[in-house]
This record gives structure tokens, C-alpha cells and sequence, in this order.
């Protein structure tokens, strides 16, 4: 069983950021699957830039269609994306410099905002 799945109630009802959301989903489930097994940390550090570099053009693409609906709340989700991105680098830079595996906290955190924010933010825009 994968780490994390898709499921209906993370549906936004915009096809676009449904299937970012769902290329994220399995970007981390390959970041899982290979810090728990007894993969080289290269390989580990190669599946987190993809998935950093993805999360970073996601958060655009999604600004931008944002943009695009004259969304009211753009600039709250923008600060948001800001902050969630700082963290993902702050983790990213400790296990490169520190560590030779991801912590647990890591990818608790990571579930944690697909859920809340995919739930919570995300579809507000799709409510719009
Ligand atoms: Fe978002
Ligand atoms: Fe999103």
C-alpha cells in the first residue's frame, strides 16, 4: 500500500490541479518508498529535488490560475505556499548537510499538508 492515496475528497473539481496534485502524491510516495528501503542517499536526494522542483511549479501553475479567476484569496494562498515551501527547503537542507535518512517528522509533516491543505485551501479556489 502506497504511503499516501488520492482520494475523492481531495478532488478541487479543476482537472489540472487534480492531476499536479495527484503527480505530487506520487513524487513523495517514491520519496517514502525509497528512504525506507536501503537505497543510496544520492538516490534519496535525487526524488527530492523532483519532488521539490514539482512542488515548486505546482504552487505556480496554481497561482497563476488563481490569477486567472481573479481569485479574492490569492495573495493568503501565496503566503501560504511561501511558508510551506520554506519548510520543505529547511528539511531538505538537513538531511543534505546532516543526515543520512529522512525523519519520520518529514513525511508526517508532508501528509499532513497534502491533506489539510489540498482539503482545506486548495479547494476553496475550486469553489469559487
Ligand atoms: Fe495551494
Ligand atoms: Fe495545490
Amino acid at each position: 500500500m502506497p504511503f499516501f492515496e488520492w482520494s475523492d475528497e481531495l478532488d478541487t473539481n479543476v482537472d489540472s490541479m487534480n492531476k499536479e496534485h495527484q503527480t505530487l502524491i506520487n513524487l513523495m510516495n517514491k520519496l517514502y518508498d525509497l528512504n525506507s528501503s536501503d537505497a543510496p542517499k544520492d538516490e534519496i536526494k535525487k526524488a527530492f529535488d523532483e519532488f521539490a522542483s514539482f512542488t515548486i511549479k505546482h504552487f505556480k501553475d496554481e497561482e497563476e490560475y488563481m490569477a486567472s479567476i481573479n481569485y479574492e484569496k490569492l495573495e493568503v494562498h501565496k503566503k501560504i505556499h511561501e511558508d510551506l515551501l520554506k519548510k520543505v527547503t529547511e528539511f531538505k537542507t538537513n538531511f543534505e548537510q546532516s543526515q543520512n535518512k529522512l525523519e519520520n517528522s518529514f513525511f508526517s509533516f508532508l501528509s499532513v499538508w497534502l491533506n489539510s491543505h489540498i482539503r482545506g485551501i486548495d479547494k476553496q479556489y475550486g469553489a469559487f
